[in-house]
């Protein structure tokens, strides 16, 4: 988000504290964020608190400023986005009928930028005719809303009408002003550990958290392309705006991905398959007996290597990933010819900074014509995002 400029417009409801912690967030982020509250809002939250988050002064009203009266002019203008939130339904009701009787009604008014409207109220009142309405006119118009979020809401009723968490209304940011350069790509990312029961209540799985592929799948989404998400059992939160399909095992992965793949530009196996399951499962918990046990197991199968096997010239694009403890390189290039797919990503998950549950990774990049990147200890955000630059090239190149 660095070089852009985004308005915080908070209007006069108690999910006006949230917003701290999301100009909290868009400042780490690089953007240069600006605050402007109601009259009503600073009577939930001082304009100090948004001032130390933001490093830059709050307007409240319109003639705050004497030396630069039309800063709601320049403040509109400038901006890359402009978020209300949370947007009261007194708010919605004047964005939508054209009334602009204070400086954030005025800024919303004068902006050519893209704006978006968190709505944030008791249930009843989201669910009123005339909020609605008003919410179907700025649709209309070109506004961008964010549907309310479901759960207890702070007049001690449950339903519709929380403000969504500030790293959701993030996500929604980052799509926003991203460049949507991946518009009209169709890509396929599987996600997690797969689990191979053994007995209805013991399996075999991996450590594999979904971290990775969940954030290749939500930047893809952010980036304009149609996403579908394959994913093993994760304790991550679904991604919006993408179709999500919950498997368990290797076998389950297998149909979801080929029943899909042929709708893909793209298939991104970031899910750590097991490579083996029990042979059988037994129907009851097995009982404690002998000093030894074994299982027998029988290999699953590659669904990476089948895909590679069927391709047709040169779509869809496969990536596969090589998470390995020994000889990195040797296994990862090894795996790349045999499953014959177009890049794949080695990382060392013996390492702490790039395991499975860490927030960040360290991978090179080999790709079939021999090359190799080496990247630097990245959060895994950053890795997806230069991983879907480094498949645009590819995808362009071969056009
Ligand atoms: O051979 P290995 O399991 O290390 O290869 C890892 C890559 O192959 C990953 O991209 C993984 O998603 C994929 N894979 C697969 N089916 C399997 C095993 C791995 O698609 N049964």
């Amino acid at each position: 988000m660095k070089g852009k400029k985004i308005i915080v417009g908070v209007t006069g409801g108690i999910a006006a504290y949230k917003s701290a912690e999301l100009v909290r967030l868009l400042v780490k982020e690089g953007a240069n964020t600006f605050v402007a509250m109601t009259r009503n809002a600073a009577r939930f939250v001082t304009p100090l608190t948004f001032e130390t988050l933001s490093n830059n002064r709050v307007i409240r009203h319109m003639f705050d400023n004497t030396t630069a009266p039309l800063d709601h002019i320049t403040w509109a203008q400038e901006a890359d986005l402009v978020i209300i939130s949370p947007a009261t339904a007194n708010f919605i009701g004047k964005i939508a009928n054209g009334i602009a009787d204070d400086f954030l009604s005025t800024l919303v008014i004068a902006s050519t930028a893209k704006i978006l409207v968190c709505p944030s109220m008791n249930s009843q009142m989201f669910a009123n005719a005339a909020v609605q309405v008003n919410l179907k006119r700025i649709a209309e118009r070109g506004y961008v809303i964010m549907d309310p979020a479901e759960g207890e809401l702070a007049c001690h009723t449950e339903g519709k009408g929380r403000l969504p968490d500030p790293q959701e209304i993030m996500e929604k940011v980052r799509f926003l002003i991203s460049g949507q350069d991946l518009k009209g790509l169709r890509i396929l990312v599987t996600a997690g550990p797969t689990v191979e029961p053994l007995d209805p209540v013991r399996f075999i799985s991996n450590r594999s958290t979904g971290r990775m592929g969940y954030a290749v799948a939500k930047a893809a989404g952010r980036r304009g392309a149609t996403v579908t998400l394959v994913s093993g059992p994760t304790a991550l939160t679904a991604p919006r705006g993408m179709m999500i399909y919950r498997v368990q095992t290797a076998l389950e992965m297998k149909r979801a991905v080929l029943d899909c793949s042929a709708e893909a530009d793209v298939i991104i196996k970031a899910a750590a398959v097991s490579d083996y399951r029990p042979r059988e499962r037994a129907d009851q918990k097995i009982k404690k007996g002998a000093e030894t046990m074994t299982i027998d197991l029988e290999k699953n199968p590659d669904i990476l290597a089948e895909l590679g096997r069927t391709k047709r010239s040169n779509k869809p694009l496969l990536v596969g990933f090589a998470a390995e403890t020994e000889d990195l390189l040797i296994n990862a290039k090894e795996k790349l010819q045999a499953k014959d797919i177009d890049m794949i990503v080695a990382n060392d998950v013996s390492r702490e900074d790039a395991g499975f549950a860490s927030e960040t990774n360290i991978v090179k990049i080999l790709y079939r014509d021999g090359t190799q990147e080496d990247l630097p200890l990245m959060k895994k955000d950053e890795v997806a995002d230069h991983l879907l630059d480094k498949i645009k090239d590819l995808i362009g190149e071969k056009e």
